[in-house]
């Protein structure tokens, strides 16, 4: 049985043997994964590395801002910041297919990513956070029998357009072992113990079109969403927790008014690698307080679901 610690000082060794004098690039998606790798890539061959981070302006409240400070002020990673939001609303723009988002959104990624590497001078080698479930998922796009069940961002396309071999330390890994390599590199645990998150971000959790506005409405709801979670003590035994905004409005009732307004849906799941999932059972109180909540504070939410669906028949995400 391998420990955390031989299995860091064996990676290190590895990519010091793999990468020798050339030059590394590393795509961050604000993500544990790839926030580990290149932490890890960093430790095996420090300057030889230069991280992007291309920011599509769909994440979290906040999440940006952290991978950025975590990177440049607590490791001292050379981090290059693309602030791309409006390239990837702009292009979003009236587009309501989820696989026709998802590849949209996988292209631009690549495309302003290659504009980077350009400007850094190009590289040798290309750094993922590729997990092993993403191995497994993303079979077809190496030519493999199984069908393609949705687009991962991350895997795919970029090494062979821009030449370049890649670097995956964490292939073997499944999410609770990429937690623990973390911890042994010092990240901190809130960082570490984060919820995963899908490289197209909030896009796939606007089923139909992706505007700004909606962006913000969903932003505000999944905040609320796991502030109450963590108030209740149960971030850590949920597997992914999140607000999905839906295309369909409702009809309700507030003062004296009626209101015609949208529906949100509330996920939260148990598992232990992202390929098969059950809904997770709240205690009693806790999902009609967090509607309230939700409809009292969110402008334009008034009306909010909880989805019981398992992995499979569903996915855990919407699109
Ligand atoms: P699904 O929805 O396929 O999701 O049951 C399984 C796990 O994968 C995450 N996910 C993604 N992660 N790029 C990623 O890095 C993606 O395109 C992507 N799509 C889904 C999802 O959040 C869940 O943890």
């Amino acid at each position: 049985d391998w420990t955390m610690a031989e299995f860091r000082a064996a990676k290190v060794a590895q990519i010091r043997a793999q990468v020798g004098s050339g030059r590394v690039i590393c795509g961050l998606s604000g993500g544990v994964d790839s926030a580990v790798a290149a932490v890890l890539i960093h430790e095996a061959i420090g300057e030889q590395l230069t991280c992007v981070f291309v920011d599509h302006g769909l994440m979290r409240t906040g999440e940006a801002e952290q991978v950025v400070s975590l990177f440049r002020n607590s490791y001292n990673i050379p981090l290059v910041h693309v602030n791309a939001e409006e390239t990837f609303l702009a292009g979003l723009a009236g587009e309501t297919d989820p696989e026709k988002k998802r590849k949209f959104i996988g292209g631009a990624f690549i495309d302003l990513f290659e504009e980077e590497a350009r400007k850094v001078g190009g590289a040798d080698f290309l750094a993922q956070g590729t997990l092993y479930p993403d191995v497994i998922e993303s079979v077809s796009f190496t030519g493999g029998p199984s069908v393609t069940i949705k687009s991962h961002h991350n895997v795919g396309g970029l090494p062979e357009r821009m030449n370049m071999q890649l670097v995956e330390p964490l292939r073997e890994l499944f999410k609770d072992e990429v937690r623990a390599l973390g911890m042994e590199l010092g990240l901190p645990q809130a960082f570490v113990g984060r919820h995963p998150f899908p490289g197209p971000g909030l896009a796939i959790r606007i089923p139909g079109e992706v505007t700004k506005e909606r962006c913000d409405i969903l932003r505000k709801a999944d905040a609320i969403y796991l502030e109450e979670i963590r108030a209740a003590g149960l971030y850590d035994t949920i597997w992914q927790a999140f607000a999905v905004l839906l295309p369909v409005r409702s009809v309700g009732v507030m003062g004296d008014g009626r209101t015609y307004d949208n529906v949100l849906a509330l996920r939260a799941v148990t598992s232990t690698d992202g390929m098969t999932a059950e809904a997770f059972q709240f205690p009693g109180d806790f999902l009609p307080r967090v509607a309230t909540r939700i409809v009292n504070e969110v402008k334009g939410i008034n009306r909010v679901t909880y989805d019981y669906t398992s992995k499979p028949p569903g996915t855990i995400e919407w699109e």
